[in-house]
């Protein structure tokens, strides 16, 4: 059988996540993600999907306690971020730290309690990674915002120097959640091809953050950050648009592999809570092109069965978060490195080698011409 992307193909049997694309629904572990991004935290979600259940009081407790205690990298990992130089783009420093926490670790036990330890591990150290080197190509100090009650909180403040508010700390919260997990995406496939082959979790998550990076996948939300920029105000989107289209340019935040009948479902969250952080600022501009764009774009584009994706209103929210244009990347993987850790545990519970094939169609039988006689 062969099918181009693998378009279809299935990978495996899971309990982490359902797409319903009839009813525009996604389920985490059967729980409605439209109610987990209202009601629950980042941190219950990352137990959710890694255990298959929400936890308990003490549970979480734990859980959050174990992420504070996580947040320094080794400290070869915090050099190795400082020696990045401030042209070098934030995934890749964030790929290399992650690459580098293997270092010096005994990585013989391959059990589901040490890979999802170092999975913690990355989860944890993640946000502190991506704020320092932000912080240090700007020659400013990382920061270890200890008081930070949550992961949200933490990362946006680490980042900023600054405290955020109840309601930004919330808006990264929402973020983190709905980013968390979305079934058998490329990073996801790449982080269990990954360890299908018995590599630990710092090799699956690094791979996994090197998939996130093309502009096809995650590196879309700094693509869909730069369009708005260049937009500037609402009133340019139809020419802008129609120029690109024009010169058979891709409009970055649109299309989606599953998504061919309607918007991804997740639109509706993230819509909403730009409007909120709009109205909250005062500034309504950046949401005003995104809303105008998915009317227009989706008009051009819906008969080919593209619609607007996630990227275009997390390019918003986060530029109304005061994330560096090239921030939002890494953000991402800060959030779906929870999904990528409960892909590999899963997969490797009836663990089968991934090694597709291939249809040749090339010729055979060619005679070797010595190189002399080749001219
Ligand atoms: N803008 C304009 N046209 C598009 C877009 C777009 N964003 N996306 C798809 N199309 C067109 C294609 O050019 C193609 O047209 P054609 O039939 O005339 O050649 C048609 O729609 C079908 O496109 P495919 O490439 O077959 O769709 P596929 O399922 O392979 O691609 C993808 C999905 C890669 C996401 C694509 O829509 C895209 O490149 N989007 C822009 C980048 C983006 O936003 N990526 C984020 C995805 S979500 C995520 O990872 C978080």
């Amino acid at each position: 059988m062969y099918s181009p992307g693998l378009e279809g193909v299935v990978v495996k049997e899971t309990r982490i996540c359902h797409i319903d694309v009839e009813n525009s629904k996604i389920y985490y572990r059967g729980y409605d993600l439209e109610e987990l991004a209202a009601r629950s935290t980042f941190e219950e979600v990352a137990f959710l999907l890694w255990r298959g259940r929400l936890p308990g009081r003490s549970e979480l407790e734990e859980l959050k306690s174990e992420l504070r205690r996580g947040r320094r990298p080794p400290k070869h990992v915090e050099y190795l971020v400082r020696a990045a130089p401030p042209s070098a783009e934030p995934i890749d420093v964030l790929r290399t730290a992650v690459s580098a926490m293997a270092w010096g670790e005994d990585l013989s036990d391959k059990s589901p309690e040490a890979e999802l330890r170092r999975g913690l591990k990355i989860a944890a150290a993640m946000p502190y990674v991506v704020a320092a080197f932000d912080r240090a190509r700007r020659g400013l100090e990382p920061l270890d915002p200890a008081e930070a009650e949550s992961h949200a909180e933490y990362y946006l403040w680490a980042l900023r120097g600054e405290r955020p508010s109840g309601r930004e700390a919330r808006a990264m919260d929402v973020m983190l959640i709905i980013y968390a997990e979305h079934s058998m995406n490329n990073s996801a496939f790449t982080a269990v091809a990954v360890a299908s082959t018995l590599a630990d979790m710092y090799a699956a998550v690094t791979a996994a953050i090197a998939s996130l990076k093309g502009p096809l996948h995650g590196g879309a939300n700094v693509d869909a950050a730069r369009m708005i920029e260049e937009i500037g105000d609402a009133r340019r989107v139809e020419s802008w648009v129609d120029e690109q289209l024009a010169k058979g340019r891709r409009i970055p935040g649109f299309g989606h592999r599953i998504y061919k009948k309607g918007p991804d479902p997740r639109l509706k969250v993230l819509r909403e809570l730009a409007k909120e952080l709009a109205a909250e600022r005062g500034d309504f501009r950046w949401v005003e092109i995104a809303e105008r764009l998915e009317e227009y774009a989706t008009a051009k584009l819906a008969a080919k069965g593209v619609y607007a994706n996630t990227d275009l209103y997390a390019a918003v929210i986060f530029r109304y978060l005061g994330l560096p244009v090239d921030v939002n990347l890494p953000t991402f993987a800060v959030s779906r490195v929870v999904g990528w850790i409960a892909h590999v545990l899963e997969y490797r519970q009836a663990n089968r080698l991934i090694r597709p094939t291939e249809r040749y169609v090339g010729p055979v039988g060619l005679k070797y011409i010595p190189l002399e006689e080749r001219g």
